[in-house]
Parts: structure tokens; C-alpha cells; sequence
């Protein structure tokens, strides 16, 4: 098992298979977009399959959730998911995306074996979207959602961030679109991850406004929170049900003490946390000829490192120096 000094337990794995992205939202990237990792660096499809495999087989993982930058950009995601779903036991495989490209690939990832899908999107205005993510692509995001939905992968979950002046007067516009299309809407508060490190805690709307604003149309009644788990949304019952609206109060309402999950960056470095300041290298111990047993005790090694919390709040916080797009959500 993967267990930490405070007696949690990962079982929730997420990978980042790439750090590239086609879109360059502001509360993740410059405009600009950054400096890629390096070719060689990115773990090949082989070693990112051994390593889950040790994770699932070995360590206790129960579910593999494929994130980036853009996971529909890495070539061989395909074969990743159905390669991962013959493990035995196989795990819940799931994907964080922007939907780009999902269009044509929300069927053959469900062929091969995908479960769940959460898809960003922050607002349903052309003109925002292109300020908020510096590309034209609104309707490909929305056609990816359709895709998704339309392939039976359930729930098709969406992913909001809010910011104040940008999109922070569309939480209600956009709980009514995923009522409208039976997705499930999850805002989470934005976190201090941007590269450009533009992140200001006054900026942040809050879950409290979030659920302030939407209490003006909707008619909204907390999920009984013995139902939440180590989830870290709060659910909220819409308008008597069955829809639910989830606010993930990463910063005013932190989780870190039910927290399950272990990241995997697109070089092949375990992180215990989004906000760690260290890794461990699994790539380089893997490329000189680790074994199995070997590469798991390093593994249970990173994780037995994992600090109680995020710290955002601690007047000596620091910024991880890599950005979420290189980390995996
Ligand atoms: N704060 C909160 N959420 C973020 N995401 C990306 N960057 C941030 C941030 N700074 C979200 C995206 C995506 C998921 C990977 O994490 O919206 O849905
Ligand atoms: Fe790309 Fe996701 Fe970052 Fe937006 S949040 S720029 S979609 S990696």
C-alpha cells in the first residue's frame, strides 16, 4: 500500500502524459505558452504502462486517471487506456481533458476501456472563452462534451474555474447548461498553479460566493456528506434532484486530510502532492535498470514523504516550480 506517516492511503493514481496543451488558459499557463519538457524526458508508452501496472498490481492503485497538459494530445492514448484496463485487477481508468479532439475519440477510448471523463470549461461565451483560453475553440470543446455523452461515458463531469472579471458572473448560465445537457457541473476554486504565478488570494472567488450566486436562481440543499468520502466536492442537490452541483473549496475548504491520491508527472517523477517541492525520480532509477520491487519502494518512499496539508495559507507558502500543466490534475 502506498501510505503516509498520517495514515492515508493512495489509491487514486493520476499520470500527466503530456505537458503540452492546445489551449492556454490563464489560470494555468502565459498566453505564450511555455518551455515543453524535452522528448526524451517524457516517459515512452511502455514505461508509463509499467509503471501503473506497479501501482495497480503492487501498491494498491484502484484508479488511473489520465490527465496532462492535454492527455487527447499524446499519440498512444489509446493503447495507454486499453493496455491499462487489462491490467489485473484493472482499475477505474479516467481522464481530465479540455475536450478538444474528443469528438473523435470519446468512442474508441470507451472501446478501450475508459470509465469516467471530467472536461474544463469555464464558460459558455465564444468571446470569453477566447479571453479566458487565448483560443478560438469554444464549439470543438462542446462538440467533445456531445461525444462524450453521446458514448455512454457516465457521468460526463465538468470541470469550472471562476475569476473575478473574466467569468465570475457565469456560474449560474453555466449550472443551467450542464442541467440542460445532463452533465455534472463541479466548480473548484482556482489555486495558486499558474506559471505565470498571477494567482492572488483576494482575486479567488470563493466557494462561499460561489454558492452565494447560485443560490440566487437555484434552489440548492447540501448531499448528505457521508456520501463524499475522500471526494473533495461538496455536493449540492439541485432544485429537489436528481442534478447535483458539486464546489470544490480547494483553498478555503481544503480536503488534504481524506486526500487518496499520488500524481505521476509526464517525466516519470512521483509527487504526494500538487503543491510538493520534491519528487522522486522513478524515469531515471526505471532507465538504469530498476526492478519491479525496487521502483515500489521508491514509489511507497515518495508517498511516506507526503505532508499534511497544502499549505496555502502558511505565510512561508511557495509556489510548486512546476506548473499544473506539467503536474497532472
Ligand atoms: N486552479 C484550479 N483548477 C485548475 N485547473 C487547472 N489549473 C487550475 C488552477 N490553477 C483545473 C482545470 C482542469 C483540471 C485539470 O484542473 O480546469 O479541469
Ligand atoms: Fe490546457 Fe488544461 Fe492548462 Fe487549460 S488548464 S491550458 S486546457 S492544460
Amino acid at each position: 500500500m502506498l501510505i503516509d506517516p498520517f495514515g492515508r492511503v493512495a489509491t487514486d493514481l493520476r499520470v500527466s502524459l503530456t505537458d503540452r496543451c492546445n489551449l492556454r488558459c490563464s489560470y494555468c499557463m502565459p498566453p505564450e505558452g511555455l518551455d515543453w519538457l524535452p522528448r526524451p524526458e517524457i516517459l515512452t508508452d511502455d514505461e508509463v504502462v509499467r509503471l501503473v501496472r506497479i501501482g495497480v498490481t503492487m501498491l494498491g492503485i484502484e484508479e488511473v486517471r489520465y490527465t496532462g497538459g492535454e492527455p487527447l494530445l499524446r499519440r498512444g492514448l489509446t493503447e495507454i487506456v486499453r493496455r491499462t484496463a487489462q491490467l489485473s485487477p484493472s482499475p477505474q481508468i479516467t481522464l481530465t481533458s479540455n475536450g478538444i479532439g474528443l469528438a473523435r475519440l470519446a468512442e474508441p477510448l470507451r472501446d478501450a476501456g475508459l470509465d469516467r471523463i471530467n472536461i474544463s470549461l469555464d464558460t459558455v461565451r465564444p468571446d470569453t472563452f477566447v479571453r479566458l483560453a487565448h483560443r478560438d475553440r469554444l464549439n470543438d470543446v462542446l462538440a467533445g462534451l456531445a461525444a462524450a455523452h453521446r458514448a455512454g461515458l457516465r457521468p460526463v463531469k465538468v470541470n469550472a474555474v471562476l475569476m473575478r472579471g473574466v467569468n465570475d458572473d457565469e456560474g449560474e448560465q453555466l449550472l443551467q447548461f450542464c442541467l440542460d445537457h445532463s452533465y455534472e457541473l463541479r466548480f473548484i476554486e482556482q489555486m495558486p498553479l499558474d506559471a505565470q504565478h498571477g494567482w492572488s488570494r483576494d482575486d479567488m472567488i470563493t466557494a462561499d460566493e460561489i454558492l452565494d450566486r447560485l443560490s440566487r436562481s437555484f434552489d440548492l440543499t447540501p448531499d448528505d456528506p457521508e456520501k463524499r468520502g475522500s471526494a473533495p466536492a461538496e455536493t449540492f442537490i439541485v432544485n429537489g434532484g436528481p442534478e447535483r452541483v458539486g464546489i470544490i473549496g480547494s483553498v478555503t475548504r481544503p480536503f488534504c486530510g481524506a486526500c487518496d491520491r499520488v500524481r505521476l508527472t509526464a517525466d516519470g517523477q512521483v509527487r504526494n502532492c500538487l503543491f510538493a517541492r520534491e519528487e522522486s525520480d522513478l524515469r531515471g532509477a526505471m532507465r538504469a535498470g530498476t526492478s519491479d520491487d525496487d521502483l515500489a519502494d521508491r514509489w511507497r518512499a515518495a508517498v511516506w514523504a507526503k505532508k499534511p496539508g497544502h499549505g496555502i495559507d502558511d505565510p512561508g507558502f511557495l509556489q510548486p516550480t512546476r506548473p499544473m500543466s506539467a503536474i497532472g490534475g
